[in-house]
């Protein structure tokens, strides 16, 4: 059996985690919206039509912040469509997913949704057709209590108080030539500049998110996001990232686990460029980072390129996950935790059936794979996260070399620290320890651990449970020594308490 080991001290601390990098991502994109979170008339569905079978499972996700409503689909948004009487609202080509947007759940909707899911918006505006006008009208509808145009037209709506909306992205992938109204860096930089300004000058209270590059692998990568900043650095908070990984881009199981090491090396550039033009400005500020799109997303990515066009809530992006994109999520959330001294915000892309922890039909709602580690995450990863030294033995891949096969993170909150482990060893258990005599007065109060058989194993809506976790753990603490075995192939979660 390997042997790996843990090492913490209490004084060396990362951050604190901020609650929002365990929030999601909603778009108006295939069954998301319609069916996902909203369906008049099915059984589940109350008298708003908000279905309270998927209200439940993210209400048990405590999800801190929704991004919304795109996503590529924000890019042609026309937030006036959306809001008033349904009868008048006009039915819209979304042209980023070529499918009809019907317009009957809207951002009203949206907000009254919100506040019944216990979660807080994360707003989007259209910068790809639309610009700092729209944003302006759109802010004020949202954050001026009354007395103007688009305050009283929201009271008019049925909206008394205002929706109080505090984050908001300045459009999407604004670099990505599939973006409608995609532009240089240069001219997203002066318009999100320009945005930002007469955004504050409604509701100075905002945080504003700046589009980084959409991905690691542009070729404007880098140069992207330091014109940007170049721009709009004094007018916003953060600057997104984005992030999906793809089995089909690996060679193998092995390799696919190891994509951790990419998304690490990728937060680490983008802090870096922040804090590059940082210094060039010889700012005090601090730009922290909004990865605002994560997740695997690959399974259904042939289906969907088949799709008839202009479909209502066709369904699009409904991978299916299996056990090891799980474990990938789960390496990807302790990626997230490492950095929660840049990283404030992420968003697992997405909520609802489209690559998504929760599925739906109309007779159900279930969790698939992914569903748990996020989970674990969210309940678990709220405190001071400790630098995690891992020592374990490492293996190389087709894309990767020096791959440990324990990936681990543990948070320390008043009176509980939790240690998150993957062991990406596909074939052998794994023997760890953690001296923990700093830490005194604590127990095992779990050892979660989720792991099968099969690496292609899913969950249905007939077979719900057939990857998830269990309390199943030998994980023990004798003399402030930890042990456990981490069975080959598996995500733990061990809790001690006080
Ligand atoms: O989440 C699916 C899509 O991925 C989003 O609409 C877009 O921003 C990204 O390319």
């Amino acid at each position: 059996m390997k042997k790996g080991r843990i090492i913490l001290d209490r004084d060396y601390q990362v951050a604190k985690t901020d609650p929002r990098i365990f929030g999601s991502f909603l778009e108006h994109l295939g069954r998301a919206v319609y069916e996902g979170i909203y369906q008049p008339g099915n059984k589940f569905a109350d008298e708003n039509g908000f279905r309270q079978d998927t209200m439940a499972l993210i209400r048990e996700l405590n999800v801190p912040v929704v991004r919304y409503p795109g996503g590529n689909f924000v890019s042609n948004y026309n937030w006036e469509d959306t809001v008033g009487p349904r009868e008048n609202r006009p039915a819209r080509l979304d042209l980023a997913w070529r499918t009809m947007e019907p317009n009957t759940f809207g951002l009203d909707e949206f907000m009254d949704w919100c506040r019944a899911a216990n979660t807080s918006p994360m707003m989007a505006i259209n910068l790809g057709t639309r610009g700092a006008e729209q944003a302006r009208d759109v802010i004020e509808y949202c954050n001026i209590e009354k007395g103007s145009k688009f305050s009283d037209l929201r009271r008019k709506y049925g909206h008394e108080k205002p929706h109080n909306i505090r984050l908001w992205c300045l459009g999407n992938e604004m670099d990505g030539p599939w973006q409608m109204g995609a532009k240089t860096a240069a001219e997203y930089g002066r318009l999100a500049e320009e945005t930002a300004k007469i955004m504050r000058g409604v509701d100075p209270t905002i945080e504003l998110v700046a589009c980084g590059s959409c991905g690691v692998g542009m070729k404007t990568f880098g140069t992207w996001d330091a014109t940007v900043l170049d721009h709009c650095y004094d007018y916003v908070d953060y600057l997104s990232m984005h992030q999906y990984f793809d089995l089909t881009q690996n060679a193998d199981a092995k390799d696919f686990l190891a994509n951790t090491l990419s998304m690490d090396a990728f937060i680490s550039s983008v802090a870096s460029i922040c804090d590059y033009v940082k210094a060039v400005k010889h700012s005090k500020k601090t730009i922290n980072i909004s990865f605002d799109e994560w997740n695997v997303w690959y399974h259904s990515k042939a289906a969907d390129a088949k799709r008839e066009p202009w479909c209502l809530a066709p369904p699009l992006l409904e991978d299916i996950y299996t056990f090891m994109d799980a474990l990938l999520v789960g390496g990807m959330l302790i990626t997230l935790l490492k950095h929660a001294d840049r990283v404030k915000i992420a968003c697992l892309a997405q909520l609802v059936n489209v690559i998504a922890p929760i599925m739906t039909s109309d007779t159900g709602a279930w969790r698939q794979t992914i569903y748990w580690p996020y989970l674990h995450a969210s309940l678990y990863g709220r405190g001071t996260v400790l630098q995690t030294l891992v020592d374990s033995p490492k293996y190389d891949s087709a894309n990767y070399t020096d791959v440990p096969y324990l990936d681990s993170v543990a948070v320390m909150d008043e009176d509980r620290i939790t240690i998150f482990a993957l062991n990406r060893d596909l074939e052998e258990d794994m023997e760890i320890s953690c001296d923990l005599r700093q830490f005194a007065g604590y127990h095992v109060a779990r050892h979660i651990v989720m792991t099968h058989d099969d690496l292609e194993a899913i969950n249905t809506e007939a077979n719900p449970d057939n990857v998830a976790p269990a309390d199943g753990g030998n994980a023990a603490l004798q003399d402030g020594k930890l042990s456990a075995v981490l069975g080959k192939k598996s995500w733990n979660v061990i809790v001690l308490e006080k």
